[in-house]
């Protein structure tokens, strides 16, 4: 069975760096392969993780809608879709993604949506994994097309309003009724020390880390630079938190490495 990952909270707190960083710890402990679900319109994953993205679910699904495409005589509109949302997956070592792009416009998308849901359906089974990077209010997840959830991550920066923002995930996990095992929370870009004042607020909303992610240069030196997360040296501060997280989940037949 595919465990399914998947991230969750406010924009800008560090989601799809963390992504990146648990796809590397995956690929590295024997989770390979691993499939990447970049599921945030602002679809970024692709250049955390270094891969280049031509097509997204997104266009081929807009493309479909307005009828720009023409489907070979003799072939199926579902055979052609399955053939367009494949050429959207951008393969390389370890890990292939997969991007879900920009909102579908106007129309009814029931036809291609479902088609996409087996397609999806047929592919994670593929891979160990699936780590799916999310949008804030999680609505890919709430509209079913990427299943059930194993393991969701919840990120917060070192903030009252990110913690509170926790809080509200934990809701909407609820109220949405979604299928989720287990959650984590992870507050990211943390100074050495946690802040009196954020530590009162998780107290308040009961909330427990599951891991801090200190303020990593490296991090941002490779944004900059657009280097792959993948590549992070294992001695970097955030890796090494990352290591902790994952450690912390006891997946199984990951390989443990010595902190
Ligand atoms: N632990 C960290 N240390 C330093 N910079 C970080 C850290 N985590 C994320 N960043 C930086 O913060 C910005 C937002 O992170 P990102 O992962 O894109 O957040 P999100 O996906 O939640 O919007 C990026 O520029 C990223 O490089
Ligand atoms: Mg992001």
């Amino acid at each position: 069975m595919t465990v399914t990952i998947a991230m969750a909270g406010k924009g800008g707190t560090g989601k799809t760096s963390i992504a990146g960083l648990i796809i590397r710890y995956l690929v590295k402990h024997g989770g390979a392969p691993v499939l990447a679900v970049d599921a945030d319109p602002a679809a970024n994953l692709g250049l955390g993780l270094g891969l280049d993205i031509e097509r997204t679910i997104g266009s081929v699904l807009a493309g479909f809608n307005e009828n720009k495409i023409t489907i070979p005589s003799g072939m199926s509109k579902d055979a052609y879709l399955n053939i367009k949302f494949s050429e959207a997956i951008v393969e390389s070592r370890g890990v292939d993604l997969i991007t879900m792009g920009r909102g579908e416009g106007a129309g009814c998308y029931c036809f291609p949506n479902n088609v996409l849901k087996d397609f999806i359906d047929k592919l994670t089974p593929n891979y160990q994994y699936m780590v799916m990077d999310n949008e804030a209010g999680l609505e890919h997840l709430s509209r079913g097309t990427t299943g059930n959830v194993d393991e969701l991550i919840i990120v917060s920066n070192h903030s009252i309003k990110g913690v509170r923002t926790i809080a509200t995930v934990m809701q909407l996990v609820q109220e949405l009724d979604l299928n989720i095992k287990r959650k984590w929370v992870v507050i990211n870009q943390a100074p050495a020390e946690i802040d009196p004042l954020v530590e009162a607020e998780m107290d308040r909303l009961g909330i427990s880390p599951t891991v801090v992610v200190p303020t990593d240069e490296l991090i941002m030196e490779y944004d900059l630079h657009q280097h792959s997360l993948l590549e992070m040296p294992d001695d970097s501060a955030a890796v090494r938190a990352i290591d902790r997280l994952m450690q912390n989940l006891r997946l199984h037949k990951l390989n443990e490495v010595k902190t």
